[in-house]
Order: structure tokens, then sequence, then C-alpha cells
């Protein structure tokens, strides 16, 4: 069983495909090493997944909002679920490079879920993000609540994501599972999100046979990603 995780190079995604290397499982990464923050973080990351897996891990730097890219890098790689972390993160920065955000977390995000349509796979797993509540002011956040007032373009493009993954859950019978990060925090975190916590309390809820939408409060990338997974 393959799994492709998007964003391997990046503080999540690079947590989750070691923990599934680790259980023996072979991971597909793509990232396209953005220089959002350092990229020689993401290059020691990719190079300890590379040294400590070996054969069990391939990877293609490649941005898939590409889809000619994508397809290319996916040829004769055959695919059983999807977990896909990749994003233009941040919210800050969606003021100052907004086509960024539309080109990764929109575009990108379609093709994705085409590589899922076309590939039959077993499950995606996506990141949203808390921001997507917004202004909301009742706490705990539910699931149920309403999200949709979103106070900046990346909150915008998570929503959208949600909105995009739950009409091909429903179209086409994919399970998809979107997890609302709180804020992910741990060793090897990246600068922009580093000492982040936040205490709201973690929530789940099913919304439909084929697609769950999970929050997920602050803890460490692999805890996080494990139980989900
Ligand atoms: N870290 C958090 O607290 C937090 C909170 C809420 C949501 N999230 C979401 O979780 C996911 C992972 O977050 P993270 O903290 O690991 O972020 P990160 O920035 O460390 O990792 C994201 C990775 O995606 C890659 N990427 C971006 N656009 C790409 C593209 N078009 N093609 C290929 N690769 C691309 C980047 O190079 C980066 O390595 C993101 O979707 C993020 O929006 C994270």
């Amino acid at each position: 069983m393959t799994i492709l995780v998007t964003g391997a190079a990046g503080f999540i995604g690079m947590a989750v495909a070691e923990r599934l290397l680790a259980q023996g499982r072979a991971v597909f990464g793509i990232d396209n090493m953005n220089d959002y923050y350092p990229v020689s973080l993401k290059r020691a990351r990719i190079a300890a997944l590379q040294e400590r897996h070996g054969g069990l891990f391939t990877f293609a730097e490649l941005d898939f909002a590409d889809m000619d890219a994508l397809q290319a890098a996916l040829h004769d790689h055959p695919i059983d679920a999807i977990i896909h972390l990749g994003a233009q993160a941040g919210v800050r920065y969606s003021l100052i490079n907004p086509h960024a955000y539309v080109r990764s977390n929109l575009a990108g995000h379609v093709n994705m879920l085409e590589v899922a349509r076309e590939r039959r796979v077993r499950h995606m797993v996506y990141a949203s993000s808390s921001s997507v509540y917004g202004g909301n002011d009742s706490l705990p956040f539910r699931v149920e609540d309403r999200a949709d007032h979103p106070v900046s373009l990346y909150a915008a493009t998570k929503k959208a994501d949600e909105l995009m993954s739950e009409t091909y859950a429903h179209l086409f019978r994919i399970p998809m599972t979107g997890l609302r990060f709180f804020t992910v925090y741990g060793p090897g975190a990246a600068p922009t999100w580093r000492c982040g916590y936040s205490p709201r309390k973690s929530f789940a809820a099913n919304r439909s046979p084929s697609s769950t939408m999970a929050g997920c409060s602050a803890t460490s990338p692999i805890s996080t990603i494990s139980s989900a997974a």
C-alpha cells in the first residue's frame, strides 16, 4: 500500500511520513520546497526521511497546482490513499501574497481531488484549519458551528477546500476526511508556527458516511495524525 503525502517537507507532512514509514508503509512524498520559510529546513527533513527509510520513501519535488507535472510524477506509481497536507499556510501572509493561496490551496486542492477520483483511492485525508471558524465566539468550537464568515483569505481557501471535498465525496463516493487543525506544535516546527498553543478542547464528528470533518486541538503532529489516518 502506497500513501501519497503532500507537503512532505513541511512540519506536519514530514512527521506523518516518518510515522507511516516507521510502520513499514511505502510513502510517495510531494513538495514544491517553496521559500515561505527557510528551504534548508525542508531539505533537511526530506534528507532525514531518505536516510532513515531508503527505498520505502519516494520523493518528487513539484508543484501540485501543476496538473501535468503531478500526473507525470505519479505515472506508474500506484496510490492507495492520500494525505494532503501541502498548502500555502499562514494567515498574515495571505494579505501579502494572495495568489500563492489561490494556486496552492484552490487549484492545487482540486488537482488532488482529481487524483483521488482518477485513482479511486481508498481514502483522502486533507488539512483544513480552525481559521474557518472566523469570528465565531461561542466556545468550544464545534464542527456543526457556522463557518461561513472567514476573516482571512487563507481561511476562505480552507473553507472552499472543505466544500469542494464534500462535493467530490458526494459525487464520486470517495471517503474523505478534513482535519481542522488548531495550532500544531512540537520539535522541528516551522519558524512561522513556533511556540503556538491553543487551550481549546478537541472534538470530532461525522457529517456523512463518506465525508468526515474533525477538529483537532493543539497537539504534536504525530499524535494528531496517527489518530486520524
Ligand atoms: N501547523 C499548524 O498549526 C496548522 C494549523 C492549521 C492548519 N494547518 C494546515 O496543515 C497543513 C500542514 O501545515 P504545516 O504546519 O506542516 O505547514 P508547512 O508550511 O510546514 O508545510 C506545508 C508544505 O506544503 C508545501 N507546499 C505548499 N504549496 C505547495 C504546492 N503548490 N505544491 C507542493 N507543495 C506545496 C510547502 O513547501 C510546505 O513544505 C497545511 O495545509 C496547513 O494549512 C496547519
